[in-house]
């Protein structure tokens, strides 16, 4: 017999992720973390903010720094996030995040920022230039880890949903938390966050238009709100090879397939595929399949997209409202900090 004597409190986990407001938005993103993000929201209790003060470290347009914060907010809420399910808000909207920054600081030894990959990197592209290692790097990158892991322990998550890249970042939110409850445990205890690779167990991700991986970092993505004849377009320039009409085609190494599959239903996936090992389909076809597809799919969300981000739209509502749901957890978190540390008694 199973006992549940021993089993540890079951309560439930609390998921958080940040959405970096600089760029536009595109079917990789939205197949990688987009949706498997939403999908996650549906089996916790779940936070998703927009990190425009993780954007200042590079944005330097104030216009388009406004501009990419409501496009992005814009863009989740037409996929699909439920604002009354999610707790959906901008960082900036929750001043105690910058105070804890501070706090969290002074328990984090410099060392730690010196290994960040984000900060690594640009040091060792300067010194590969054979410039000042710290040329052009601003104090925002440097301190960019501990911003984030205030945006995670000050909501009290548990899971954080991310792209590969992000993963170190939440581990060292975690040796913070650590650090913290060593110092002050007995007043206040953060709890541990653990990252989620929704990309790398759902196995959903894209090709680009030059095969790569689909990334703004390749320039070479098909943006998720396009015009119908641009999106179009766009699919026509996604390489094939030279295998005449009548050939029979290997659907896994075509680029065309892969996103067909991923947006096509398993039925007309499992068609085509035997369509295209028979022969006598041109890849010229596949492509007009794949922009139907693709139209049929996007076409609502493109249309509430438009419509969010007309001025004082629903999103605004949504912003303010997870705002202050959000502000009103992070206050209660950096009083117990406060307290811990000595600051208030
Ligand atoms: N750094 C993340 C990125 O570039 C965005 C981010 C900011 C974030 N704060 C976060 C992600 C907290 C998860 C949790 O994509």
């Amino acid at each position: 017999m199973v006992s549940t004597e021993n089993a540890p409190a079951t309560r439930t986990k609390t998921s958080l992720t940040g959405i970096k407001p600089t760029g536009e938005p595109h079917l990789g993103n939205l197949i990688g973390a987009i949706e498997p993000a939403i999908a996650m929201a549906g089996e916790h209790e779940s936070l998703y903010f927009i990190a425009d003060y993780h954007a200042l470290t590079t944005a330097r347009d104030p216009e388009l720094l406004h501009q990419w914060t409501r496009s992005v907010a814009a863009t989740w809420l037409a996929a699909g996030l439920d604002p009354h399910r999610t707790i959906f808000y901008r960082q900036s909207d929750v001043p105690e995040t910058f105070e804890l920054t501070w706090i969290l600081s002074c328990v984090t030894g410099k060392g730690l920022m010196n290994r960040a990959h984000a900060y690594k990197a640009a040091r060792e592209a300067n010194l590969a230039a054979g410039e000042d290692p710290d040329a052009g790097i601003n104090m925002g990158t440097y301190n960019y880890p501990i911003l984030m892991a205030v945006d995670i322990l000050i909501m009290e998550a548990d899971l954080v949903p991310v792209g590969r890249d992000q993963a170190q970042h939440v581990e060292i939110a975690a040796d913070i938390a650590g650090s913290f409850n060593h110092l002050y445990g007995s007043g206040y205890r953060f709890r541990i966050p653990e990252a989620v690779i929704p990309a790398e167990t759902t196995g959903h991700t894209l090709p680009g238009l030059d095969g790569r991986k689909m990334s703004k970092s390749y320039d070479n993505y098909i943006p998720l709100f396009l015009p119908a004849a641009k999106l179009r377009k766009l699919v026509r320039r996604i390489p094939t090879d030279s295998t005449p009409v009548e050939a029979p085609k290997d659907p896994d190494s075509s680029a065309v397939f892969q996103i067909l599959a991923q947006f096509a239903t398993a039925d007309d996936v499992a068609e085509t595929r035997a369509r295209l090992e028979a022969g006598g389909v041109g890849w010229g076809d596949l492509k007009n399949q794949l922009a139907d597809v693709l139209e049929e799919r996007l076409a609502p969300m493109r249309e509430r997209y438009e419509e969010l981000m007309e001025p004082g739209s629903a999103l605004d509502d949504a912003l303010a409202h997870g705002g202050e749901i959000a502000r009103d957890r992070a206050r209660r978190v950096l009083g117990s900090v406060r307290t811990a540390i000595g600051i208030d008694r």
